[in-house]
């Protein structure tokens, strides 16, 4: 059974939320480069390759369904922020609303009957707990040290321990 055309325009605007995460992160990341916490900077970059990823999954589910792919303008991100925290601050908000939108096309992948597309959804759901864990994880730690240097840096050193492939 084909994807009804909601549910392919539903699919199409994520893989548009997928790269605006991209870009997002990878504007935060040259923010943190300007700021020398090139750790930070270096977790951000990987994080814009992984939103590139979740792209390219919904990319090849349309590709795989012989639909249409629509790729749609992207906003310029923002560019400045008040602190490393409010990085990480707007990064959790972020994932927090692309959540949302995964469990409204999840809803909408059933209404439309679109059963051949819940697999890969339960995927993105899955990763969606875990990347908001991760941001919420940072913010706390962020919160908790306020503006101690040594522990900031100490931070910064562990966050760009973060290996290229991993969720
Ligand atoms: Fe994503
Ligand atoms: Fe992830």
């Amino acid at each position: 059974m084909m994807f009804s055309q909601v549910i392919v325009d539903a699919l199409n605007d994520q893989i548009n939320m997928e790269l605006r995460s991209s870009y997002a992160y990878l504007a935060m990341s040259a923010y943190c480069e300007r700021m020398h916490f090139r750790g930070c900077a270096r977790w951000l970059r990987l994080q814009s390759d992984e939103e590139y990823g979740h792209a390219m999954k919904l990319f090849d589910l349309l590709r795989d369904r012989g639909c249409k792919i629509v790729l749609k303008a992207l906003p310029e991100p923002p560019m400045d922020f008040a602190s490393i925290s409010d990085v990480f601050e707007q990064a959790l908000q972020h994932e927090i609303a692309v959540s949302e939108k995964i469990n409204a096309i999840y809803e909408l992948a059933f209404r439309e009957k679109a059963y051949a597309a819940a697999p890969q959804l339960e995927w993105f759901l899955t990763e969606q707990i875990e990347e908001e864990k991760t941001a919420r994880d940072i913010v706390a730690k962020l919160n908790m040290i306020k503006n101690d240097p040594a522990a900031l840096l100490d931070m910064d050193r562990e966050l760009g321990s973060r290996t290229p492939g991993e969720d």
